[in-house]
């Protein structure tokens, strides 16, 4: 039993727990308000890209003209596979979950990376890119090899966001597609400290190597109660299937206490601003589409679920739409959480890199309440059960 003197708290889930100053990104979840570095998201949608944004996280300002050119080249420059991450993806079964493909495969970057452990931030920042770079190369691979087609090239001179529609596709990809694609991957790349992040943020206080630290952060937002959402949230729109049955669903669904997906959010207790651009988007990429139905339907269960929760500080989240919207960019629903993470390895480098200025080994306590003393008993004498 414990020996403590002092009455200990537990802090389960670390709610209100802080582990370190930041100035990566800022959550005002009362006033729907969410800054990267200091910019609003907003703005970032409205004028950056995902480079670009990528770039302000890690350096922590937003770069010069010429900087941001260097650090495009520097991203393309990597996005070719090693030949032998490639055979890896070629031998998986091809039933894997792509979440896990993902951690494994980043992990074996590892292995073809001479030296993946340094402590010089700079070296870190650079492998950390060498990753953010590959990662969309590895998604897109796999999802063409588990479909029997030869995985795409990655094109140099394309945007992160279109160069990962062309691999999974095989087709340039439409313009306005792309730069949805762009806009939901800076609204991805950072939200403070959530799981996965605080994850990374535990691993890099190791001194762990870089390749270790997003391994963990796919690990942990690998869960459903965190990357799988959006993929839920597309599901109830997929089943409901017209947005006359909206209301049906959500009655039936709050009267045998289930939780609406897309709604809700620990820090927001008001709109999240995420979900108002990707809305906005994917109402004009429905219309593009000729999605109309599907997107209604998402519209019809957000207006409905928000007269039946009216009173709660319960609002919709970036889930309620991110799902349509990818799904509407032709992406598959089981990448849906991989493409999360392909944009989060952005902040997660932010965090680990950060929390490296000035580390501390990460080691909270567990309160120790079982017994102590005890005789050891030999095997022989512990009887069969
Ligand atoms: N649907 C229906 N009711 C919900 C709800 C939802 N999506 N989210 C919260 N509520 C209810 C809770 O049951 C609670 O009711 P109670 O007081 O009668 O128990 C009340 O609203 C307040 O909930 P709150 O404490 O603010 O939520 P939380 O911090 O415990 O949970 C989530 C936050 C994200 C876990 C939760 O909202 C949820 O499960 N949402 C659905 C999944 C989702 O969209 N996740 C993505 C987050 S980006």
């Amino acid at each position: 039993m414990s020996s403590l003197k002092e009455p200990v708290v537990i802090h389960k889930g670390l709610d209100n727990v802080y582990v370190k100053e930041s100035k990566v990104c800022f959550i005002d979840g009362e006033a729907s308000k969410l800054f990267y570095r200091g910019y609003s998201i907003e703005d970032l949608a409205e004028h950056s890209t995902f480079e670009e944004t990528a770039y302000l996280l890690v350096n922590g300002k937003l770069p010069t003209r010429q900087q941001l050119q260097d650090f495009g080249k520097l991203i393309s420059s990597h996005r070719t596979l090693e030949p032998g991450v490639l055979q890896l993806l070629r031998s998986f079964p091809t039933t894997s979950d792509p979440m896990d493909v993902l951690r494994t495969a980043i992990s074996a970057l590892g292995l073809y990376d001479p030296q993946p452990a340094t402590d010089n931030i700079n070296e870190r920042t650079d492998k950390a890119l060498r990753i953010l770079a590959k990662t969309p190369t590895i998604i897109a691979a796999f999802d063409r090899l588990r479909n029997g087609r030869e995985p795409v090239s990655p094109q140099l001179n394309l945007s992160h966001a279109a160069n990962f529609l062309h691999m999974l596709t095989g087709k340039m990809p439409d313009p306005y597609d792309a730069h949805v694609m762009d806009v939901a991957l800076i609204l991805h790349a950072e939200h403070e400290m959530n799981a996965s992040t605080f994850s990374c943020t535990v691993t890099a206080s190791t001194m762990a190597d870089m390749y270790s630290i997003i391994t963990s952060g796919i690990g942990t937002l690998r869960g459903p109660l965190h990357g799988g959402a959006n993929e839920a949230a597309l599901k109830t729109v997929i089943e409901v299937g017209d947005p006359s049955r909206a209301e049906e669903y959500v009655t039936r669904a709050l009267a045998e206490k289930k939780r609406i997906m897309g709604f809700g959010h620990r820090i927001y207790k008001t709109w999240d601003p995420r979900y108002v651009i990707l809305k906005k988007l994917g109402a004009e990429l429905a219309s593009k589409k000729g999605e109309t139905k599907l997107f209604g339907t998402a519209v019809a269960i957000e207006q409905s679920a928000l007269r039946h929760l009216a009173g709660l500080p319960v609002f919709p989240n970036v889930d309620s739409y991110s799902g349509v919207v990818f799904h509407m960019l032709g992406i598959p629903t089981d990448l849906f959480t991989p493409v999360f993470a392909m944009s989060r390895i952005a902040g997660w480098t932010a965090h680990a890199i950060e929390y490296l200025e000035g580390n501390r080994l990460i080691r909270p306590k567990a309160l120790y309440v079982g017994q102590t003393s005890l005789p050891y008993i030999p095997l022989d004498a512990r009887g069969t059960r």
